[in-house]
């Protein structure tokens, strides 16, 4: 049995340790994980009772086409139906999108680094891959343009930039769109879109108009917490929508998972307190940061990226040691952590955990 060559040197997706297994090996009683960008405070419970409700019809197909949920969602977003597209997560669109658009023959262009399946993904299609590195952590959209050809296909865009927390602001993005060449599909990539106060953050969903060359991605994972129920969406022009639906999977979102997404957008009590716990979340980190001396990118998702000044799965294992998962090991930055907000409790436990284990190395006197 032969695999397609081009993905034979592809690993496995790594995903952040799991509790049970830290607590298990390190005999710990407490471990926090701050290491997949997850909602600490959990999800609505007006999703949970939704999905309590559904919980005796799962011997039925879901509705495929989502039906209900997407009339709540155009109406929310202030778009039309057959401009919006489920996903079983957001990472189900970027498969989609691959798998309609991208060919050996083509190119695509994303930043060095970020989130990673979109360069995944693009290997499976065979596409030639450019990698724009990043300047000051920030997509750099100028160098993205000049590497623009005929063969661009799709560029990836992720506002904010995962693993980086950086935003690009609407004025550079319209910049940016008006000199693009419309043959090539922006995929604007905000996940962590809603957890974003800065004024000038652009929401990509009213450039559509202007520009029917992007999709935007978003996704229930997040602010939403609804990670484990897997649901995401895509919305974009009527026509790039149909497109991507067709290589979709006929029941690529269940039922507790429709019911739950549907939930949650009725549910702005919950939403407000997802983003209040996380802005305060944030400036707690940004100022114990500062406190320690320590260089961090300012987040403006749900984590932050800071240089611990050490080799940085010398710093995760160490932490680890002390209950605490957070995401390190990447390509540029081979000094820094990602770490997502947490609780208050669980953030102060982290400074503390991070102090120490700074003050053990003689990083930090
Ligand atoms: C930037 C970005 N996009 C998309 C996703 C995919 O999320 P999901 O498939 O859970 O919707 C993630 C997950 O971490 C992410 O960081």
């Amino acid at each position: 049995m032969q695999p397609k060559v081009n993905i034979m040197h592809l690993p496995v997706y790594q995903p952040g340790k799991p509790i049970e297994d830290v607590k298990r090996e390190l005999g710990l009683d407490e471990v926090i994980k701050l290491a997949s960008n997850e909602n600490p405070i959990g999800y609505s419970p007006k999703a949970r009772a939704a999905m309590l409700d559904e919980i005796d019809h799962l011997h039925i197909y879901p509705d495929g086409a989502s039906v209900d949920l997407t009339a709540v969602l155009a109406s929310k977003l202030g778009v039309e139906s057959n401009q919006i597209i489920f996903g079983t997560g957001s990472s189900d669109i970027i498969l989609m999108i691959c798998r309609a658009y991208l060919t050996a023959a083509d190119e695509t262009i994303m930043a060095d680094e970020t989130f990673s399946q979109y360069k995944h993904n693009c290997e499976v299609e065979n596409t030639n891959i450019i990698e724009v590195p990043l300047k000051d952590g920030k997509h750099d959209l100028n160098a993205m343009l000049a590497a623009v050809t005929e063969r661009t296909k799709v560029l990836w865009i992720c506002n904010p930039n995962n693993p980086t927390g950086t935003i690009i602001g609407r004025e550079e993005l319209e910049a940016f769109l008006a000199k693009l060449p419309k043959h090539v599909l922006v995929v604007l990539d905000e996940a962590y879109g809603e957890y974003v106060t800065d004024p000038n953050f652009p929401n990509g969903i009213t450039l559509i108009d202007r520009y029917p060359n992007i999709v935007v991605l978003r996704t229930f994972s997040k602010v939403y917490g609804l990670a484990a129920n897997r649901i995401g969406y895509g919305v974009g022009e009527a026509s790039v929508i149909r497109t991507i639906n067709q290589v979709r999977e006929p029941f690529n979102t269940g039922r507790l998972a429709q019911v739950a997404a549907k939930a949650s957008l009725q549910d702005d009590e919950f939403l407000a307190r997802s983003q209040a716990s996380n802005t305060a979340g944030l400036n707690y980190l940004h100022a114990q940061f500062d406190r320690l001396g320590l260089q961090y990118f300012k987040g403006h998702g749900n984590f932050i990226m800071v240089d611990v000044r050490t080799p940085s799965m010398q710093i995760f294992d160490l932490l680890l040691r002390k209950g605490i998962i957070v995401r390190a090991g990447w390509k540029h930055y081979p000094n820094a952590i990602r770490v997502s907000v947490g609780t208050a409790e669980q953030n102060e436990k982290f400074i503390q955990a991070l102090e120490e284990v700074l003050i053990e190395l003689a990083v930090l006197q």
